[in-house]
């Protein structure tokens, strides 16, 4: 792979600004964005009024965490706009994101929300160490997912070529992959898998491919995974994390000279970590509920945004800016399963770390009885398909499974292309223990 380090003249100011410096722009940012939400959304005043506090209360960041929280269920009681703080004539673009349940939340953003996010993606391209004059292949979706549109301006601002793909149609993806020679690409790391499938089934080697770096998010992925698709590719495999809510892809993003986790752009976002259950913040360094502020939102200012990824935060390494920890989880996608705690990405790893077995797969959670069960799909390798190497897979994936997590488990190895293929963000878990 080659050193795509981004040289540091490239790099804007304040990412390599001083603590000190970096808190400054924050305090300031933040006494602004609380007024702001203050002033013209009706539900942050009555919130404020009710907890009484006033936006004047904060005189120093720590004094945020006398604010109330803001949960996405405010977005649906709000639909469709009630919290934008700017007459709807000043919003240049809507995103929205369908959620499972219920109304989509949808968020807004004016002109130059529009453009600070530009440049926050097109920061994040360059800490993957893409360049101005590179070629990415953008495949995240187009349409009301913030991932397409939002990476598509970045690219653009970073002065690089877009190539508008989107999602779907995998053997097209592969054949302009191969035809414009992109140095990157951005794709949800599900979705990346696909492509390689892809190239195998058309016997190519991906090694062979153009690219240099690819930018994965949107869903949690493990570091097992990124060794995987950096050894298939011979690229680099950075993460990018983001969420609607809070402004798209580029909230955070990892720089390819250590691969140690997203940098969080902490001159636009404030982030605390919280104790899920009781609120309270925690240190720097434990792990709970990922809250952030937003410092310049015009369109949509988030207080105290709870986000229900769990993570925690690191000191700077390769920028001044905090760092989180790759996210593993979202609360919401924790299983309990006889009172332990598991991740799909936990599963993931072990599955990662077996032999004989692709790397797709999809829980699933029903009742044996009254007890909750969990099964997991996956596929064999396409030269380890015969019965025995499926037994044996199945068994040591198992044993790990039962010996690294904690928790009894039925696998299920299934032939090559069995396992339901994300388009985009892959669904892990089935939950069928309310179906008879
Ligand atoms: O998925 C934003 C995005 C698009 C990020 C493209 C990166 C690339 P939403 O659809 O609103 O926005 O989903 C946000 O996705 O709260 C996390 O749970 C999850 N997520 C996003 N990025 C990562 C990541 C976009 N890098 C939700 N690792 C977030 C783990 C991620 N989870």
């Amino acid at each position: 792979m080659k050193d795509l380090t981004p040289n540091k003249a490239d790099l804007d100011a304040i990412e390599i600004a001083s603590i000190d410096e970096i808190r400054a722009v924050q305090l300031e940012r933040l006494k602004w964005s609380l007024r702001h939400a203050y002033d013209n959304v009706p539900m942050y005043k009555e919130r404020f009024d009710a907890a009484g506090v006033h936006p004047d209360d904060l005189q120093q960041l720590s004094d945020l965490s006398k604010f109330p929280f803001t949960y996405k269920n405010d977005l649906r009681d709000n639909y469709p706009f009630g919290l934008f703080a700017v007459p709807r004539e000043e919003i240049i673009r809507l995103h929205a994101s369908s959620g499972t349940t219920g109304k989509p939340t949808v968020v807004g953003y004016t002109a130059n929300d529009i453009s600070n996010w530009a440049d926050l993606v097109a920061r994040s391209l360059r800490a993957a160490g893409l360049r101005k004059g590179n070629m990415v292949h953008n495949a995240y979706g187009y349409g009301l997912f913030t991932g397409g549109l939002g990476a598509h301006y970045g690219i653009e601002r970073l002065g690089a070529t877009v190539v508008p793909m989107s999602g779907g149609q995998t053997e097209k993806q592969v054949g302009l992959i191969t035809d414009f020679q992109p140095d990157g690409i951005m794709v949800t790391p599900s979705y990346m898998l696909n492509i390689l499938e892809q190239y195998r089934k058309n016997g190519m080697d991906p090694r062979d491919s153009s690219l240099q770096v690819g930018v994965f998010g949107a869903e949690p992925w493990t570091d097992a995974m990124r060794r995987e698709v950096e050894a298939a590719f011979d690229m680099h495999a950075v993460d990018i994390y983001g969420l609607s809510e809070i402004m798209g892809p580029g909230v955070a993003s990892e720089c390819v000279e250590t691969k140690d986790g997203p940098v969080i752009w902490e001159d636009h976002f404030l982030p605390e970590i919280i104790d899920p259950k009781t609120g309270e913040v925690l240190p720097d360094g434990e792990m709970g509920e990922l809250v952030f502020t937003t410092l310049t939102k015009e369109g949509l200012p988030m207080v105290r945004y709870r986000t229900r990824d769990l993570t925690r935060l690191l000191p700077g390494t390769a920028r001044s800016m905090r760092r989180m920890e790759k996210i593993t989880g979202r609360s919401d996608d924790m299983i309990i399963l006889r009172g332990v705690n598991v991740f799909p990405s936990q599963i993931e790893e072990q599955l990662m770390a077996t032999g004989g077995l692709a790397p797709h797969y999809q829980i699933e959670l029903y009742k044996a009885g009254r007890m909750d069960a969990m099964r997991v799909y996956v596929e064999a390798e396409a030269d380890a398909t015969d019965e025995l190497s499926k037994t044996a897979a199945a068994r040591m994936l198992t044993k790990r499974i039962k010996d690294m997590v904690g928790v009894s488990t039925e696998i299920i190895v299934g032939e090559p292309g069995e396992v339901e293929r994300s388009q985009g963000k892959a669904k892990r878990v089935v939950d069928n223990r309310d179906a008879d």
